[in-house]
């Protein structure tokens, strides 16, 4: 840990990559609203159609918030993650021990047996920096896909329409206890979210690097590694994708032999 000033800490990443133990600690008090039964079941329901009689596999599943609700459902799910931490606190939780957890990267992590549905939410393919590593992504994946299978990512549009001409930072979340303000490297494709919470009294920076992404790359992406476009929407109940969109959840998939 490394302290900037008497009200502001900055900690460096480890092993488990920027969810260490103290983010997951808070996470699930942190992301409450993506808890919320009301925002969870849609998507429950959606992964839990695609997955039929077959299993789901879930890059980055953190600390179980979709893939509990979804075991809970009868679907097996096996998840990817690399950071420890998160897991541990995914094997705290009851329901845990019908989840089989491989630690690793998801851009690169193979697992036992094949999968109906795949799914990457929560602007986690962000979390991957580079192109190389979203597109080794896409063909891992689809290696893990019955043929028929999909793999379904929810991830934000990216928000450049909202920065003025010649600016790089923007607020996206403003309260007494938590400000999140977004540095965009445009030319590199690059987005840092920058978050300062107030913890203890004191305020903590917590500075996570992502490469936001548009629909049609990621698209490209799905056809470098033999998948196709097959659903686009923009929210988990299935309301359309316009330009109005903020976000989107995109199913691609594995062609049937
Ligand atoms: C925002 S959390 C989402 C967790 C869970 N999917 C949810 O919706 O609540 C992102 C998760 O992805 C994991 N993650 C990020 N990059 C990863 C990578 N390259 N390989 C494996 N896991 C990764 C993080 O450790 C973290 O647990």
């Amino acid at each position: 840990m490394v302290v900037l000033s008497e009200s502001v800490r900055f900690f460096a990443v480890h092993d488990d990559g920027y969810f260490d133990e103290r983010v997951a600690a808070r996470y699930d008090e942190s992301s409450a609203d993506m808890f919320d039964p009301a925002m969870l079941d849609p998507v429950v329901d959606f992964l839990a159609q695609l997955a039929g009689d077959g299993r789901a596999l879930e890059l980055g599943i953190g600390t179980g918030r979709v893939a509990l609700p979804l075991a809970q459902r009868g679907v097996p799910v096996h998840g990817i993650d690399l950071s420890q931490s998160m897991v541990a606190k995914l094997r705290e939780k009851s329901g845990a021990e019908a989840i089989d957890v491989t630690i690793g990267d998801f851009a690169t992590t193979t697992v036992e047996g094949t999968f109906s549905v795949a799914y990457l939410v929560f602007n986690t393919i962000g979390n991957l920096t580079t192109q190389a590593a979203q597109v080794a992504c896409f063909r891992n994946v689809a290696e893990h896909l019955e043929p028929g299978g999909c793999f379904v990512i929810e991830l934000h549009v990216p928000e450049l329409q909202r920065l003025p001409p010649g600016e790089t930072m923007r607020v996206f979340h403003a309260s007494p206890t938590h400000w999140g303000i977004d540095e965009f490297d445009i030319a590199n494709q690059g987005l840092t979210s920058h978050h300062f919470e107030l913890v203890d009294g004191r305020f903590e920076l917590l500075s996570i690097p992502f490469r936001y992404v548009w629909p049609a790359e990621l698209d490209l992406m799905a056809q470098l590694a033999g998948m196709r476009l097959r659903e686009r929407w923009s929210g988990w109940k299935r309301e359309p994708f316009t330009s109005e969109s903020t976000k989107h959840v995109s199913v691609w998939e594995k062609p049937p032999t």
